[in-house]
């Protein structure tokens, strides 16, 4: 069914000014000494080291490009044991991070449960902010570091804890849910997180009549199609997938009828209307795997389509792809640095962190 009601800053007359009513934390001391700059020369031992993993993406990496990156990419790799580091990188990093430096990639939702599992007392999140907090939220006792801390999000930046409290003095006993594309001010005043993968699970985990839902207007309006729960919507939107039109579809459809097209549920509705499969990151991946398109368009960010042809290099992608500004603020270059210099290290207040918290475990811990 359609969405109930949709809200935004401009709905609400005692709205308070400015984005976020918690201080920010002070600065924390580096938990080691800053590390000196190791050599970045292409030699024949760089070459034959990183030979394997050229291997796995010289399909969309041109053989001119590795000399600059395989150094770089070999530095973090040493480094990584150096520090007892493991770096998470998000399915929409650049093919010499998800492929060369990961130790484990995934969507949103892989990414906060392998969190929960991580070992090693520094994690560097290659990804934007709110998914290195999502990683400090379930690891308050390790250092969390993102190699660029501006690598932000149009949805968490569209709504802040106050907002939330405003949405629930309108609709009193309506149970929220927030994607986890929030700052961890705004997953402290909701009852659970949810993520692409399991939003219409979450929503009915609730056994209420109405939920509210934010702050996707798109995931939304997908979410209630899929359910009988009445779904009031926020009035954010991801400034990548809300580019797409279902006429720029159309027309590859046109130009070759048997191309399949899949798309993220962060596309408006006429783009969703246009393909043959709707999913996060991940069951996007999955369903290449499992279906093997001869052709394909995959509607969301643009390395993902990268990342799935290193290992799929028989997919021929057509790419009407958008970058995600804020994903590709992080480079192998920042990586090295942050690594070398342990910076810049994430941290939330305590206190809101213990609200935060609860609301991505409740997630995590519903059963499939
Ligand atoms: P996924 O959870 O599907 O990886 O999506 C995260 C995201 O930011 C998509 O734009
Ligand atoms: Fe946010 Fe969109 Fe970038 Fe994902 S692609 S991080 S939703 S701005």
């Amino acid at each position: 069914m359609p969405i109930t009601g949709i809200y935004g800053p401009d709905d609400f007359a005692n709205r308070p000014q400015g984005q976020s009513t918690i201080p920010p934390c002070p600065a924390p001391a580096r938990s080691g000494p800053a590390l000196p700059m190791p050599s970045l020369e292409w030699t024949p031992e760089v070459e034959r080291a990183t030979a394997p993993l050229y291997e796995r993406i010289k399909h969309v990496i041109p053989p001119i490009e590795w000399p600059l990156m395989a150094p770089t990419i070999k530095a973090i790799n040493e480094l990584k044991q150096a520090r007892g580091a493991v770096i998470l990188a998000h399915n929409y990093q650049a093919p010499e991070i998800f492929h060369g430096v990961a130790d484990i990639a995934g969507d949103s939702l892989q990414l906060a449960v392998e969190a929960t599992k991580v070992k090693a007392s520094i994690i560097v999140q290659c990804g934007v902010h709110f998914m290195a907090e999502t990683s400090k939220l379930l690891n308050p006792d390790k250092t969390v570091l993102i190699p660029d801390s501006r690598a932000g999000c149009s949805l968490a930046a569209s709504i802040t804890g106050a907002d939330v409290r405003l949405l629930r003095e309108k609709f009193p006993g309506v149970p929220v849910v927030a994607y986890v594309n929030t700052s961890a001010e705004v997953k402290a005043e909701v009852d659970i997180c949810c993520t692409s993968s399991n939003a219409v699970q979450v929503v009915e985990s609730l056994n209420a009549p109405s939920v509210i839902f934010l702050p996707d207007r798109y995931l939304a309006t997908y979410v209630a199609s899929k359910t009988d729960v009445k779904i009031i919507a926020w009035k954010g939107a991801c400034e990548v997938h809300e580019r797409f039109t279902g006429e720029e579809l159309r027309a590859y459809r046109e130009a070759d009828p048997s191309v399949q097209i899949i798309a993220h549920p962060e596309c408006p509705p006429d783009v969703l209307a246009e393909a043959d499969f709707t999913g996060s990151t991940a069951h996007m991946i999955n369903w290449v795997r499992q279906k093997r398109p001869r052709r394909l368009v995959m509607i969301t960010e643009c390395s993902m389509a990268d990342n799935v042809r290193a290992e799929l290099p028989d997919v021929e992608m057509l790419r009407p792809c958008n970058l995600c500004p804020h994903m590709k603020r992080i480079t192998l270059a920042n990586i090295l640095e942050s690594l070398l210099t342990l910076r810049e290290e994430v941290t939330i207040d305590p206190a809101l962190a213990e609200r935060a918290r609860r609301s991505v475990e409740r997630m995590i811990n519903l059963k499939n």
